[in-house]
């Protein structure tokens, strides 16, 4: 792959509630956001498309698919979003409400921290490494692919490739109308972050 493109799924239901965890859809916002990256990568001839299992993944994707003639889409369970375990389907507040050991030792160790019954960015990574594996195996020596991933996710992939301290990594932004863009050749590696929707 020379072109690598890394987009988040655009607004769901739970981002709206700050409900983390779930399979929600896209709101309206959402399905406005997935159109303008659609719109924005039509100028470019995507290859390949890997998504999560998760719906707001695959409906965000299906906006660039159906700008492209010749795309193929694989969704890969080891892009699904981080799995926050007893927390799942929660708000942050609630989560701060009923588990306040669970928001205090997260915050002294958002990497670190493994969510019980789930996991943590540090469980995370084997996974995500795996299916950035698999995608590039996959897609062979296509010229451009896109992944459309989760926050965390997409937080992990990022550190894959740019240098970033372990403890910055779950801080990391990623933004709902920009998307990553890395340019990987054998002399240089370039990477732009390009705002699709204001
Ligand atoms: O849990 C779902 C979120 O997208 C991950 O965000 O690690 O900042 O809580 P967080």
């Amino acid at each position: 792959v020379r072109n690598l493109y890394l987009a988040r799924h655009g607004q769901t239901e739970y981002n709206v509630m700050d409900r983390i965890g779930g399979d929600s859809s896209l709101t309206e916002l959402g399905h406005r956001q997935a159109s303008c990256l659609g719109e924005y990568l039509k100028n470019y001839d995507i290859n390949y498309v890997f998504t999560s299992k998760k719906r707001r993944s695959k409906q965000t994707a299906q906006y660039v698919v159906d700008q492209m003639e010749n795309c193929t889409v694989i969704p890969l369970p080891e892009f699904d979003e981080i799995n926050a375990g007893v927390c799942e389907d929660m708000m942050y507040s609630e989560i701060k409400e009923k588990y306040p050991e669970i928001a205090r030792d997260r915050s002294y160790d958002k990497y670190g921290y493994i969510y019980p019954e789930g996991e943590g960015y540090v469980t995370l990574k084997e996974r995500v490494d795996r299916g950035l594996k698999k995608a590039l195996f996959l897609s062979g020596n296509a010229e451009r692919v896109l992944i459309v991933g989760h926050q965390a996710i997409n937080r992990m992939i990022l550190s894959h490739f740019l240098f970033r301290r372990q403890e910055d990594v779950p801080y990391i932004l990623v933004p709902q109308n920009s998307l990553f863009h890395i340019i990987s050749t054998q002399q240089k590696k370039l990477f732009e972050l390009v705002k699709f929707m204001d």
